[in-house]
């Protein structure tokens, strides 16, 4: 014999043997759980809408097993107020806006009530007469209010049926379906049947498809597309079939949907059920969601041409107040579903069966027992009428023009699709992210802004992709919501949209602050009839820096890129205008000079001067320029001033690039050097040669096999150098600098003289951070760098110079 826990077991388990059914403890803890049900759904907007648990929180919060003895329901519910309320997503909270609704009511509440208090097993008539009975009625009022063809009720010769959910109806029609055509081609032909559907049909199908035998690649999922609103194209669907049709297989089953799941797109019924027609295909209509609305005049003609389909179905516990589950399906043919899923055990038999005078509902769905979901809907048809619920769904569908509009009036947004219904894809547009989605796609930004939105428990809604975009749903009909509620959620939406975009800008604002020298092109000078050959170099440097902080720092209202370039200047002053534009800028041709370095006209020089060219907190680029000619030769339009050689500073480290003198230029050599951290790097010649630091800070990556490399190095420099040699033109005063005989007229020994701030940008080399304005800094980067991370969302770049987060203007 088996031992109990005789820790525990009572001494007689007879005599202690508890009613759980006690009609007086029923009423008491009945009444003691509705109050509880009606304190949770007065308070239910205290909650987060959408549960913010991890994964087990609730292993860790109950026992480990189940208790030997019995315990209170006061001391249930309190466990069920502490664990698992937090553990739940409040889809009847009036701030729910998710998925499709799973709209509530009293009378659908007490209407499973009713039939759970009955607890009836309806699977044949006789085990239920009244649960068989109401279903019929009930089905039928539905169907006329839908105003489904008489085909498809009872009185029509048709029927209805409650299933638990749409996939239990799509796969019984297409169980239905399968029999009919293979008890004419065969049942071995079960692999030659193909299932049609859109890519925006509910994946219910598939899976019903899959539970119905049907070979997985004779699945076809049509391409919808933007054009067409997503919905199923009669074209498209005739031209799948005939190929299947000309590759042997056998056209089964369409489904066709009324409110699609990401979108709430409706395919052409009418046309559909033509095309179906042609080829003896079932066509079954999913309207698990916008099914209910078609009970209103003005949107019935979302259901048009349905008489021309097999069965329909919609899911009452959607939209329609109903309690899950109860999936309503009708067909014109129940003895298709009857052939296909009946059953005749003996212990079943019965007169009323044997008498063909009733339904027995074991045989039109997959379970055999059943509940008497009949009561539910049944109150709630009677206790709302027809009048009421065309007006609950009415106003939800208001609501849902409301926020539309709402987001009409914010430019930032679009509606992503059409509405039809009660729910509205909307999102941050790609255009309103503008330069941003360079750095964010809009999906990513998108589906940011939805986590951190839901993240808040203030409301909660879901996504979709719809043709590659992802979209925001926002689906009105938890039957708590009003107006404020849809004004507070668009509110909710607005200020983390707000914040996203400040952090993306200033995620932007930091990673522009990437010195991007975009075409560098150090020119090679080559004068061999020249005594000394210098290199020259010629940049135009491409640089992508933060709007904000040139602003500040330059007030040129910049943000796009920097240009070395030589610019005659009226008043007789040689200058080399670094210039700033903004990519509108350069778009409209105009360019805004930002830092100018004057140089005097009536010097005569070899023309080398080393300067700080940019500056941050966290690196330092400073070049050496050559400037060309100041009388320029006639015929040539511009002078020549180049960048011989860079160097950055970063960190700790230290980087140069320059053109190598030599006496020629001669194409077998390379004209590179480069230095790291003060030592010469060699990197070998040859295509795809590259270096890597030994803090893999710095990539150095040979684009041919010789005189073009790109630099990368990370998070502060990305440069693309090229040397080639200064075409033979280049004579004139720079060219005469070097002849033997060039006679300097300034004084020799005489520093170059430069008008307009040397003291700001003259530095003493390629890597000293000697000049007047410098603010290079990494140790000071660092600590600001921590001191942001830790403010999220608040990064001010346009603080003034006492942060030097910024780029030095030198003006
Ligand atoms: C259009 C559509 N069809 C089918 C379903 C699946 O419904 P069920 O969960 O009842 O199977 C849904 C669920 O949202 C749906 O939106």
């Amino acid at each position: 014999m088996g031992t109990l826990n005789d820790n525990h077991e009572p001494e007689n388990i007879f005599t202690n043997t508890l009613n759980p059914l006690d009609p007086e403890e029923f009423r008491r803890q009945g009444h003691i759980i509705i109050d509880f049900l009606a304190d949770y759904y007065q308070n239910i907007e205290k909650y987060p809408v959408q549960s913010q648990v991890q994964p087990g929180y609730l292993r860790k919060r109950l026992p480990e097993s189940a208790p030997y003895n019995p315990e209170s329901i006061e001391t249930i519910l309190q466990d069920v107020q502490t664990d698992i309320i937090p553990g739940l997503t409040h889809w009847q909270s009036p701030n729910y806006f998710a998925y499709f609704p799973s709209s509530g009511s009293i009378s659908g509440f007490l209407g499973e009530m009713l039939s759970t208090g009955f607890n009836v097993v309806g699977f044949n008539w006789i085990a239920s007469p009244a649960a068989t009975e109401l279903e019929n009625i009930v089905m039928d009022w539905l169907g006329k209010m839908l105003m489904l063809p008489k085909s498809f009720l009872f009185s029509g010769g048709g029927g209805g049926v409650m299933q638990g959910t749409t996939c239990e109806a799509m796969l019984c029609t297409l169980t239905a379906a399968r029999d009919q055509t293979l008890s004419r081609i065969g049942r071995e032909s079960i692999g030659k049947l193909v299932v049609y559907a859109s890519d925006q049909t509910h994946f219910a199908l598939k899976k019903a498809s899959q539970i119905a035998g049907i070979n997985p690649m004779n699945f076809r999922a049509i391409t919808t597309t933007k054009s067409t609103a997503f919905e199923l194209s009669p074209e498209a669907l005739r031209s799948a079939i005939l190929s299947d049709v000309e590759a042997g297989l056998v056209p089964l089953f369409l489904c066709a949907t009324v409110g699609t799941t990401s979108s709430t797109a409706v395919d052409p019924l009418g046309p559909l059920c033509d095309v179906a027609k042609d080829y003896g295909i079932w066509v079954h209509v999913d309207a698990a969601y916008a099914g209910s609305a078609c009970i209103c005049p003005e949107f019935r003609h979302f259901i048009d041409g349905v008489e021309g389909a097999n069965s329909f179905s919609l899911n009452a516990h959607k939209w329609f107040f109903t309690t899950l589950d109860c999936c309503c399906l009708w067909v014109k043919d129940p003895n298709a579903l009857i052939k296909a899923l009946s059953t005749d055990p003996e212990c079943l038999r019965n007169k009323a069966t044997e008498s063909k005078q009733v339904v027995d509902y074991k045989d039109w769905q997959i379970a055999l027992s059943r509940r008497f979901r009949a009561m539910k809907l049944w109150l709630v048809l009677r206790s709302y009428g027809i009048s009421n619920l065309r007006n609950l769904i009415r106003s939800h569908v208001n609501m849902a023009k409301h926020f539309e509009e709402l987001i009409g009036m914010d430019k930032r947004f679009e509606v992503a699709a059409p509405r039809h219904f009660a729910m509205v894809c909307f999102r941050v547009s790609a255009s309103a992210m503008g330069k941003d989605e360079k750095y964010c796609s809009s999906n990513e930004l998108n589906g940011k802004l939805l986590e951190s939105i839901n993240a808040s428990g203030r409301v909660y809604m879901s996504h979709a992709v719809i043709g590659g975009v992802y979209v925001i749903r926002f689906a009105v009909g938890a039957t708590l919501t009003n107006y404020g509620h849809v004004t507070m959620a668009w509110k909710v939406v607005q200020e983390h949209a707000d914040a996203m975009l400040t952090v993306l800008r200033a995620r932007r604002r930091r990673q522009r602050r990437v010195l991007r020298l975009g075409i560098v092109t150090l020119k090679f000078y080559d004068n061999s009839a020249a005594r000394k050959t210098t290199t020259a170099a010629m940049g135009l440097a491409t640089w992508d820096c933060d709007v904000e902080v040139l602003r500040q720092w330059c007030d040129c209202g910049s943000d796009g890129s920097l240009m070395v370039d030589d610019d005659d200047r009226p008043g007789g002053q040689w200058s080399v205008t670094l210039t700033v534009v903004t990519d509108d800028v350069i778009d409209d041709g105009r360019g805004i000079g930002c830092n100018s370095i004057g140089l005097s006209k009536t010097s005569r020089f070899r023309g080398d001067l080393t300067m700080g060219v940019l500056c941050s907190i966290q690196w330092r680029c400073a070049a050496m320029i050559v400037v060309g000619s100041i009388e320029r030769p006639a015929g040539r339009t511009r002078d020549y001033t180049w960048i011989q050689s860079l160097g950055l500073m970063f960190g700790s480290h230290t980087f140069t690039l320059e053109a190598q003198k030599a006496e020629k230029w001669d194409n077998e050599l390379d004209h590179l050097q480069f230095s790291y951290d003060g030592k010469t790097l060699i990197i070998p010649e040859g295509h795809s040669s590259e270096w890597n630091s030994p803090e893999n800070d710095l990539k150095v990556e040979r684009t041919s096999s010789k005189n073009s490399v790109t630099v990368t190095i990370s998070e502060v420099a990305e440069m693309a150098v090229n040397v080639v040699p200064v075409a033979e033109e280049v004579d004139g005063v720079l060219g005469r600098t070097y002849q033997p005989d060039f006679k300097n007229p300034a004084k020799p020994g005489v520093a170059m003289p430069v008008v307009g701030r040397e003291d700001k940008y003259r530095t003493s080399s390629l890597l000293s951070a000697d000049c007047g304005s410098c603010v290079f800094s990494p140790a000071s980067f660092l600590a600001r760098e921590s001191s942001l991370a830790m403010e999220y969302g608040t990064i001010d770049c346009t603080s003034g110079t006492g942060g030097g987060y910024g780029i030095v203007c030198r003006r």
